[in-house]
């Protein structure tokens, strides 16, 4: 790969995804993209470039970008958060949604689904307290792959192995030879939808938890604080914004304030009502944005 290669996928990861590539990456590039060039029939990252700037490749740009976006994920991922929500958001919600009997909550990037599925569980954990409510949980991902995998279910014996507690395994899961695949009650309080979160996210509504975890981290700051602004927005005003273990919008962006004693935890700091931003949105997109005011 020769340095001019590397500054065209780093512009073009950034711009398609927000991934903001140091310097310095290029073995990482190397290892996810020699692959791919390799199973489509091209010699190298450099014959893969050309592929890409010639045009009419934006199948294979998708799956370039795919690949290098990290797709990591686990069932009840660092425990916290989902301790948060059970113990911490849900009462709050429950008794301020008691009159409307409805709660949203955005899986902003679902991956394979074990996020959004841990959230379901915990859901279903309430039983009767949440008899007769309507629930929406959105998963969105970048990758339409990943959300096809998500919507089946099924997963393997080692990810089930990784956070998911056996009595959860249990109830929720069936045996479908060596994988398993939750039960359609689970799986049906998932929506599932393409979403890039470099553009607009209005058309989904508003929400009383987002969770937002593990993604922001590879964008940089302003991409970052656009994104919190954007986010803001759509979280109620008395909702909460879930951060992964390594994220703050501390020094970043004063659209949410932290929750006390409760790492990760967020809420919006009343900014609802301000003037839009577009901060941290694609340049196209911003322009369909205005349009469609
Ligand atoms: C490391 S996984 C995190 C999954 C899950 N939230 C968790 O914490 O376990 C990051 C996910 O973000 C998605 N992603 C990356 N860039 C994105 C973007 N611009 N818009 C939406 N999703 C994106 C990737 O496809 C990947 O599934």
């Amino acid at each position: 790969m020769t340095p001019l290669d590397y500054e065209f996928l780093r512009k073009i990861l950034k711009e398609r995804s927000g991934l903001d590539l140091s310097a310095d990456k290029q073995y990482l590039v190397e290892s996810r993209l020699v692959p791919l060039a390799r199973k489509a029939g091209l010699a190298g990252i450099t014959e893969l470039v050309q592929k890409m700037k010639a045009g009419f490749a934006e199948a294979l740009t998708a799956e370039v970008v795919e690949a290098m976006t990290t797709n990591e994920t686990f069932f009840f991922r660092d425990k916290v958060p989902f301790d948060h929500l059970r113990d911490t958001m849900l009462p709050a919600l429950l008794q301020a949604r008691s009159a409307r009997r409805s709660l949203r909550i955005w899986c902003a990037a679902s991956s394979t689904g074990q996020e959004p599925y841990s959230i379901a569980m915990c859901l279903k954990g309430l039983g009767a307290a949440i008899a007769g409510w309507k629930i929406d949980i959105v998963a969105t991902d970048l990758s339409q792959g990943l959300l096809e995998k998500s919507r089946a279910g099924i997963f393997s014996q080692f990810e089930v192995q990784r956070g998911l507690p056996i009595q959860l395994l249990v109830k929720h899961f069936t045996q479908i030879g060596d994988m398993w695949q939750l039960n359609a009650d689970i799986r049906s309080m998932v929506q599932h939808r393409q979403l890039n979160l470099l553009q607009d996210f209005t058309h989904l509504g508003t929400f009383d938890v987002v969770f937002c975890r593990n993604v922001l981290i590879y964008f940089d700051q302003d991409t970052k604080a656009g994104i919190f602004e954007r986010l803001s927005r759509l979280v109620e005003p008395d909702g909460f914004m879930v951060l992964g273990a390594a994220e703050s919008v501390v020094g970043i962006s004063d659209a949410f304030k932290p929750y006390p004693d409760r790492r990760g935890l967020y809420r919006p700091n009343g900014t609802r009502n301000a003037k839009p931003s577009f901060a941290g949105m694609m340049p196209q997109k911003v322009a369909a944005a205005l349009a469609a005011r």
